[in-house]
């Protein structure tokens, strides 16, 4: 396939799935389901606004598009906080899908006429962007009270029983973090550049932490006792009440999709906040990875002496390999994926839950900013911490080893769950 023809093909997968995610009437796009999230209708017309200004607009606010200025501005992301976009005179539904439809169809002539030498860098941010937002729609309607809108999810590979609490010893000695525009032409700025770090030994969780295991840290009192807790996470504990994760009822029952069920055991925890997985994993005698940490035991192949392009290889990854893009709607028991394992056997390091680690978010040396230099650099000194390797909602068109998100270390909305690490 040509890199044209692979654009299309991701360009067109996105918005099928996004016009999935709000196949509702226009009294439900416009619910605020919380105020950390935006309602729905909001997501959509953003969508199409930032393909606009991407694709057509030469990423210059200042040019002329197909909204007027004052519409254009409703879906600037820093002008409006989420919590307040319920409020806005926002599109309509209707109007939101035709602006959606005819930016797309213009932004696919535009393709045409790229050259065929071009990776097409710009066309590939907005293929991530689309699909992050999917993943936020995807957050929002999980919030929603009321009957489920979705059914409980396509099926998933069994897991296998003892790889939970398991670890895989990574050696120390030099890697190289962070990705270049040869080898990965989409990768967004701050994964760039690439440079070799030197790390000392750590050992690191073979898969992700499971229900059963949180349970046990409810049942020992772990929610309880401040000795687990660093003290901002201490005071955001008090503050919050929280005693388990997001989601969770007091009877063995969660609720997902407005699905009413009983917590697998196998699962990976998820909806756990960044303080929440530092408490846990001090309770366990152990510690959440270095986003550093986290990347060489994904991506590092140490007999070659170089990086994969996934943690398994070269292949794209597929059914049998790892949970992504969406369909399932909840992650996949432990155990589900061994021919997913990277160099080292770590297993379901892509998709499952995002996964926390101690790493603020910081520019790696000599990083520069994109075209779209909104996207990282203003929250390099914010509250955030780095969370790795993508959740069951993130589409397999956009995930890498070297894909890094953040968020503030208090939400727990996000498909967050957690990985331990230990010195060795
Ligand atoms: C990289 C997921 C933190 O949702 O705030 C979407 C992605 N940036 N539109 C976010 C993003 C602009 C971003 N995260
Ligand atoms: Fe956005």
């Amino acid at each position: 396939m040509t890199t044209r023809e692979t654009l299309a093909q991701q360009l067109t997968r996105a918005r099928e799935r996004t016009l999935r995610l709000v196949d509702f009437d226009d009294a439900e796009l416009h619910r605020q389901y919380s105020p950390l999230m935006s309602p729905l209708v909001w997501d959509l017309a953003h969508i199409g606004q930032q393909e606009e200004l991407w694709l057509l607009r030469g990423g210059n606010p200042d040019r002329p598009g197909m909204l007027s200025p004052d519409v254009d501005r409703l879906y600037d992301a820093f002008v409006h906080s989420r919590a307040s976009r319920v409020d806005l005179p926002l599109l309509p539904p209707t109007d939101a899908r035709a602006y959606c439809a005819t930016v797309r169809s213009r932004a696919l002539d535009a393709l045409d006429s790229l050259d065929a030498d071009d990776s097409g860098f710009n066309f590939g941010l907005v293929i991530s962007h689309e699909n992050q937002h999917d993943e936020t729609m995807l957050q929002a309607l999980n919030l929603r009270a009321g009957p489920p809108l979705f059914d409980a999810g396509s099926a998933l590979p069994a897991g296998r029983a003892g790889v939970a609490g398991t670890s895989v010893l990574i050696p120390g000695g030099p890697f190289v973090l962070g990705v270049d525009e040869l080898t990965e032409p989409h990768s967004l700025d701050n994964e760039r550049p690439p440079h070799t770090v030197e790390l000392p030994p750590f050992a690191i969780g073979r898969v992700p932490v499971t229900n059963a295991e949180w349970r046990e840290f409810i049942d020992d009192g772990g929610y309880h006792q401040q000795r687990w807790w660093s003290e901002p996470g201490w005071a955001h504990r008090q503050e919050a009440g929280l005693t388990a994760p997001e989601f969770w009822g007091h009877d063995g029952t969660r609720t997902r999709f407005g699905h009413i069920e009983t917590i697998p055991a196998d699962e990976p925890v998820q909806h756990v906040t960044f303080f929440e997985a530092e408490a846990y994993a001090a309770w366990a005698g152990a510690r959440l990875p270095t986003e550093i940490e986290w990347e060489k035991a994904c991506a590092w192949d140490p007999v070659a002496g170089s990086r994969r392009r996934y943690p398994w290889g070269t292949s794209e990854p597929t059914e049998a390999l790892a949970n992504l893009g969406g369909d399932a709607r909840r992650p996949a028991p432990v155990g589900a994926y061994p021919a997913g394992a990277s160099a080292y056997g770590v297993e379901q390091m892509l998709g499952d839950v995002w996964e926390w680690t101690t790493s603020p978010l910081r520019p790696w040396p000599g990083f520069t900013p994109m075209v779209y230099d909104r996207y990282t650099e203003p929250f390099f000194d914010g509250d955030y911490r780095i969370l790795r390797g993508g959740s069951w909602a993130v589409s397999a068109d956009i995930l890498r080893p070297s894909f890094r998100n953040w968020d503030h270390p208090i939400r727990r909305q996000i498909f967050s769950g957690v990985r331990l690490a230990w010195d060795v």
